[in-house]
């Protein structure tokens, strides 16, 4: 079986955009690949953060996680941090890294945008970090939201470089998105994520959710209830896509075409199916919360599983390299 690697940053609170952008096809994925899961604290560090919170931040996105389905008999779970190799690869693929390519990354460029007064080096470093996580592994199918695909490709480029320079080594890794691309937030203009406060978290309540989606933006030009709207362009058609039946997109669909129905219904709607999707994962976060022991053994085998992978990787990478 292929081995596959994904990544996810410790920001708090996980949000629909992770789960229907990402976390909801890793599960899909569980028995069709050796997978490997990381909860990754370094990537969120390049940001500012409360260090008091960030042990419960790490405990969260691994809970929230399995409560999703990543179900640990069927994958490996870990810590970035728990791996030193990881910092140790990254530091060797920087030698590898023009950084004229890192300049042009996007979420480099957004990022620094939104945190202008600490534009530090390990946001700009951050896709070596990510480069790494991947290739020390030896994974090859990285399954991602659509905003991560540039991160991707870069790998692919670093497991190159490598290979050119001291010989066949890594296996270049490959994206794997959903159809739907990225979820926008609830604002419509920008994709949904922790720092925008534009999302609606898993642990949300359906009081909340409802509340949420309320005021959310649709289609900007459907002004009145009497105007036909344009599914294509309305935030929360996608969302129908993604967690609607059939019959309920269709009926979503040709009711906003024909004004025959207003947001207010096909909100209604999707806060319904969307309040039932989370209902079972809110159950058992709260029990996994209630065990917290639980998630640690977890997250302390899989660091006794990656370890190994690690220790072997970065010797044949010393070797390869002239440093023993
Ligand atoms: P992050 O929280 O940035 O570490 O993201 C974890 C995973 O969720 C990554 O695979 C992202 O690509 C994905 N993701 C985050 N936000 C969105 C979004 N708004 N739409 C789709 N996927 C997303
Ligand atoms: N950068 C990714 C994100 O923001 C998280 C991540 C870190 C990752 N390392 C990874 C994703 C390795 C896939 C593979 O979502």
């Amino acid at each position: 079986m292929k081995r596959l690697f994904s990544g996810i940053q410790p920001s708090g609170d996980l949000h629909i955009g992770n789960y229907l952008g990402a976390i909801r096809n890793w599960v899909r994925m569980l028995d069709d690949y050796q997978c490997i899961f990381c909860v990754v604290d370094y990537h969120a560090i390049t940001v500012d953060y409360q260090v008091e919170a960030m042990r419960q931040r790490i405990f969260n996105a691994a809970a929230e996680c399995m409560a999703c389905g990543l179900d640990p008999g069927r994958c490996v779970i870990f810590v970035q941090s728990h791996i030193p190799e990881h910092t140790e690869l990254a530091w060797i693929f920087n030698t590898v890294t023009p950084m004229g390519d890192l300049g042009r990354m996007t979420q480099f460029k957004e990022k620094s945008e939104q945190h202008k007064h600490n534009v530090n080096v390990g946001l700009f470093d951050y896709p070596v970090l990510q480069a790494a996580d991947i290739l020390l592994h030896k994974a090859e199918a990285v399954p991602v939201g659509e905003d991560q695909i540039q991160h991707i490709e870069f790998s692919r480029r670093v497991a190159h470089a490598f290979n050119s320079r001291y010989g066949e080594t890594f296996p270049e890794p490959y994206h794997i998105t959903p159809k739907i691309g990225r979820i926008m937030g609830l604002d419509g203009k920008t994709k949904m994520s922790k720092s925008l406060n534009n999302y609606i978290s898993l642990s949300d309540s359906a009081e909340t959710i409802r509340s949420k989606l309320a005021t959310a933006v649709t289609d900007v030009n459907r002004k009145r209830r009497s105007d036909p709207g344009n599914p294509e362009v309305c935030n929360i058609y996608t969302l129908h896509r993604l967690l609607s039946s059939d019959s309920e997109i269709e009926y979503v669909n040709t009711g906003c075409r024909t004004a025959g129905i207003g947001c207010l219904d096909c909100k209604a709607i999707l806060a319904k199916n969307m309040i039932a999707e989370l209902e079972p994962i809110q159950q058992k976060a709260r029990e996994l919360k209630e065990h917290p022991q639980r998630v640690w053994e977890v997250l302390e085998a899989g660091k006794q599983t990656c370890s190994l992978i690690a220790v072997e990787t970065m010797r044949e990478v010393r070797t390869k390299m002239g440093l023993r």
